[in-house]
């Protein structure tokens, strides 16, 4: 039998190749760059939407999960930096920082390699995934582990940018909310206009933000339906949290800088920021792995355990957005899993009522 795969489409010319192009490439008329401007690219963006049959069975409407675990550093964080990086360099910066609860700090550090400027981090201390941390490290950032949270990192950053040379990449940046307002394009485009509601874990409201306002360009009004971890719901109870608390360490965040803007996309979609419990959390984490097959991290379960909690308004066509991957927390993987190692003896006997026996 002869071998004959299907080509992957060429672009005459272009930098990159492959099944897609670089996100400010693919939406330039609606980001702020120009064509022949030097593009800092991980070839982020393009991600997956996949149908989730047994969520859907459970919901009683199609729902779809937006695998943004698929990006480059493995979460969206890379929509946003691949602009910041980019308008960065071409601004004439020779360094950029951000606080992170870990994934803006790994897509920093690789965007900031690739550019071959200087990134620094601060993140507080033992709360950073094992794999984020990893990332980080090998993209060589200078790592700052603060004896603080993510509100006092941040508040510090701020601090430090406002008096020396250094640009800011979180998402108080709006090239951080022009790059990731490209998901809701994708979205747009793949349903033909015919989503209803949106479920997105919120931890600083960026991210809602950023899909409101891609939504809005695209003259759509799904509904925004965001979702906090229980210990760290700021929107929800109305004031900041001073020691937020959650297991999905992504959106430990007691005080927003997007605030406003996370309760205007809310509010303006019809729709609601709402609380979910870490217990839900890990229930729905646990569903999306044994059941669609699909891993993201706790923080982006979220979505997907505020979904089952509430239900979508009536909604019939959904979009759960999974931020980042499974593969970023191994840690709460290996502690959630309802024990389902079994430890054997070198004997055949152990190992078929290993292999065999009752679960
Ligand atoms: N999901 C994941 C996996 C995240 O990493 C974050 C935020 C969010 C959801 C919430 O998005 O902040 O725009 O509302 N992570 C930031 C970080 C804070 O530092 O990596 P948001």
């Amino acid at each position: 039998m002869s071998y004959r795969p299907v080509p992957l489409p060429r672009i005459e010319g272009a930098a990159f190749q492959g099944t897609h192009v670089p996100l400010i490439e693919r939406y330039l008329d609606r980001l702020p760059f120009e064509a022949g401007d030097k593009l800092v690219s991980l070839q982020e963006g393009s991600t997956p939407l996949l149908r989730a049959p047994v969520l859907s069975d459970m919901v009683g409407a199609t729902v779809r999960l937006k695998l943004e675990g698929a990006n480059p550093t493995g979460s969206f964080k890379d929509r946003g930096m691949t602009c910041a990086v980019t308008a960065a360099v071409r601004d004439g910066a020779k360094a950029v920082i951000c606080a992170s609860t870990g994934n803006t700090a790994a897509s920093a550090a690789a965007y900031a390699a690739r550019a071959g400027i200087t990134c620094a981090v601060i993140v507080p201390e033992g709360k950073i995934a094992q794999g984020k941390m990893a990332q980080t490290l090998m993209h060589g950032a200078r790592v700052i582990s603060l004896r603080g949270n993510f509100d006092q990192a941040l508040a510090l950053v701020r601090e430090l940018t406002a008096t020396n040379p250094i640009v800011l990449v979180n998402s108080i940046n709006e090239y951080r909310i022009e790059g990731q307002k490209t998901a809701a394009f994708e979205i747009h485009e793949a349903l033909d206009g015919g989503l209803e509601a949106l479920c997105i874990p919120v931890g600083n409201g960026g991210n809602i933000t950023s899909y409101w306002r891609g939504f809005r360009e695209m003259g759509a009004a799904p509904r925004m339906l965001g979702f906090q971890a229980a210990g760290a719901a700021p929107l929800v109870e109305g004031h900041p949290i001073e020691h937020p608390e959650t297991v999905a360490s992504a959106i430990r965040i007691g005080n927003p800088v997007r605030w406003e803007d996370a309760m205007a996309a809310a509010t303006d979609s019809r729709g609601a920021i709402r609380v979910v419990t870490d217990e839900e959390i890990l229930e729905a984490y646990r569903l999306l792995a044994y059941r669609e097959g699909m891993f993201c991290e706790p923080a982006s379960a979220a979505s997907v355990a505020g979904l089952l909690k509430y239900g979508a308004e009536g909604a019939e066509q959904i979009v759960c957005v999974l931020t980042g991957r499974g593969l970023k927390d191994p840690e709460t993987a290996i502690a959630n899993n309802d024990g389902r190692m079994i430890t054997a003896d070198v004997e055949i006997g152990a190992i078929e009522e290993a292999v065999l026996g009752d679960p």
